[in-house]
């Protein structure tokens, strides 16, 4: 039985003390979540620290939106793996497509962080996912398979069990445009497969594979019951605690 994950993605949102009044609120609602649905929430770095103490022996979990590929150094303005793992930070979403627009990660530099984020026992949250054009162009399965080739192809069988999926298309991202669910649903079909023809069927059966762009309380229950959909990566929706805690109720 693959988990069941509703990770919320705050992206540039909240000061400190609104990202703990969010997380307050989600805590006080946190009990009509039955199951065992998973929470993540994904502050900025600033909040890590305050938001982790708040959730502390809740279910609730602490991601980060990104981490450096490298330990330590000269990287101005980069927060290492060593440090988000001694705050007690359990995932980190790697190869955003945000990142990868406005800051161009390159595929290596995504590969390093995804192998530093398990070689400290984090698990990455890797997003992949097409741009409209390529949409509109039908490579968007082309698109997809080479994102996985580059990165979590490179990873041993025992180390993609680690990982969660996320697949975003940046064209549904923000847009309030969601993907419909037979969409979601083919893609999502498309990358287990793909895992099961690279690795095995257990591995790609075992592998979380959320949906991410415009997940919200009104159209989560359809998507999540898409046979190869196993959950959301929620941006915007994330940013209400209403919103966020009917996304989870809808498994
Ligand atoms: O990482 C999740 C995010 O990209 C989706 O954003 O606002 O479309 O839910 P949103």
């Amino acid at each position: 039985m693959r988990k069941k994950i509703a990770a919320g993605n705050w992206k540039m949102n909240t000061t400190p003390a609104e990202g703990v009044k969010l997380v307050s609120e989600i805590l006080g609602k946190v009990s009509e979540v039955e199951g065992d649905v998973e929470l993540i929430v994904c502050p900025p770095y600033t909040h890590l620290a305050t938001i982790l103490d708040k959730v502390k022996g809740s279910r609730i979990m602490v991601g980060a939106q990104n981490c450096a590929w490298e330990l330590s150094g000269a990287f101005t303005g980069e927060i290492s793996i060593t440090t988000l793992k001694e705050m007690g930070v359990t995932h980190v979403i790697i190869g955003h497509s945000e990142r990868r627009e406005f800051f161009h990660e390159s595929d290596e530099m995504m590969l390093k962080k995804v192998r530093l984020t398990l070689s400290h026992g984090l698990i990455p949250i890797f997003c992949i996912g097409e741009k409209l054009a390529e949409r509109e162009k039908g490579i968007q399965f082309e698109v997809v398979v080479k994102q996985m080739e580059k990165v979590v192809y490179q990873l041993s069988e025992d180390d993609l069990k680690k990982v969660i999926i996320a697949y975003e298309p940046v064209w549904a991202i923000g847009t309030g445009k969601t993907a419909t669910p037979e969409q979601a649903q083919d893609m999502h079909g498309f990358i287990r497969n793909s895992i099961s023809k690279q690795y095995s069927s257990a591995v790609a059966n075992t592998i979380p594979i959320l949906y991410g762009g415009s997940v919200k309380g009104a159209n989560a229950k359809e998507i999540f019951s898409m046979p190869d959909v196993d959950g959301g990566l929620i941006g915007g929706a994330s940013l209400s605690v209403s919103e966020y805690i009917e996304i989870a109720k809808s498994f």
